[in-house]
């Protein structure tokens, strides 16, 4: 059965969502949520100064154990860069639904690159107020170009491009998230599986919806990745959960969101938080967002840092490949 697109459904024009699509009272958003000042890192203080280095190295590991979420600004990814990426994955979302069809993945059968719709697991499920496109973006060796979309034909050299660009931040706050937890620089990036370290490219497209206050568009999850890296279209949408509440993650121009995700948790023994989050969406305005998450390869066997270990603080994590951690998580079983 073909999958309904939610771009399909807002273009009909419709007045009131479909029901699989309104929320349980309990999770419905509060679209005026405060908005949060999440941490704002300068990454640039990174190559100055030694005192700058350590100071900035300080902010980093306190925002990655406080919130679990922070922005980044001077992070070396050009503004030219991160506008014709967003421009290549809106002309995607804008070919007609025929053309766009025939990238279609089937998540069913465990394939999900390519573009797609999350389907209810039962037939009570609700759905997201959302359709994405999804590949593996890195490493080169691994990248399937077959899956990435062919129109607009500047998308792959674009993609690939940001792809080494944003290796490069995500180098960078590893070795800073190393630093902070008394570790070699290199060392969570060997954990996670160094060369072979994987990135994966999601495009979110949240369509405007008439009934936001009943809807979401990613449910309240946290990501499995090391790092998520993302930007968006000047639409807020993304709330992080703290202290209890769901809060609003202020659009910052240029900046790049990175997320604490299950891996880092789990590498860090837990002195990293996953950050909790959802997005909510918009009444008249089309969302987009642009996460990159980055994974080690599935025989990667995940475990707190032996340095981290003593009889004080032992494993609060059992060792299991990420592989088997995805299955898990995604099953709902421990083992
Ligand atoms: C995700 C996600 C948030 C957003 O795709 O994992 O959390 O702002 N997206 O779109
Ligand atoms: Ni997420």
């Amino acid at each position: 059965m073909a999958a309904v697109r939610v771009q399909s459904i807002a273009m009909g024009g419709i007045e009131a969502i479909p029901s699989q699509f309104i929320r349980a009272n309990h999770e419905r958003p509060a679209l005026n949520a405060p908005s949060a000042k999440i941490p704002l890192i300068d990454m640039s203080k990174l190559d100055a100064s030694p005192d700058l280095l350590q100071q900035t190295v300080a902010e980093i590991g306190s925002a990655a154990q406080e919130w679990g979420i922070f922005q980044v600004v001077n992070h070396g990814v050009s503004e030219d860069l991160i506008r014709r990426l967003q421009a290549v994955g809106k002309e995607f979302f804008d070919l007609p639904q025929e053309e766009k069809e025939t990238y279609a993945n089937n998540a069913e059968e465990g394939n999900l690159e390519g573009y797609g719709t999350k389907l209810a697991h039962n037939i009570e499920g609700k759905l997201g107020w959302t359709d994405y496109y999804f590949h593996l973006l890195w490493p080169p060796s691994r990248q399937n170009f077959n899956t990435w979309p062919r129109r607009p034909s500047s998308y792959r050299e674009v993609c690939e491009e940001y792809g080494r660009e944003i290796m490069g931040v995500v180098d960078k706050l590893l070795s800073a998230l190393s630093i902070n937890l008394g570790l070699q620089e290199c060392s969570l990036k060997e954990a996670i599986g160094g060369e072979n370290m994987e990135m994966e490219m999601k495009i979110n497209y949240y369509p405007p919806c008439p009934q936001p206050e009943l809807a979401l568009g990613v449910v309240p999850h946290t990501d499995m990745s090391a790092l998520t890296l993302l930007v968006s279209n000047q639409v807020p949408g993304l709330q992080v959960h703290k202290d209890s509440n769901w809060v609003a993650v202020d659009y910052v121009p240029n900046a790049i969101i990175v997320h604490i995700g299950d891996t880092l948790q789990i590498l860090s023994n837990g002195k990293y938080k996953n950050v909790f989050h959802r997005s909510v969406v918009s009444k008249d305005k089309v969302r987009m967002s642009w996460p990159v998450f980055c994974i080690p390869p599935g025989n990667k066997v995940l475990a707190p840092m032996k340095e981290l270990l003593d009889d004080h603080s032992p494993a609060l994590f059992a060792a299991k490949t990420f592989a088997d951690y995805r299955r898990c998580k995604i099953n709902k079983v421990d083992k």
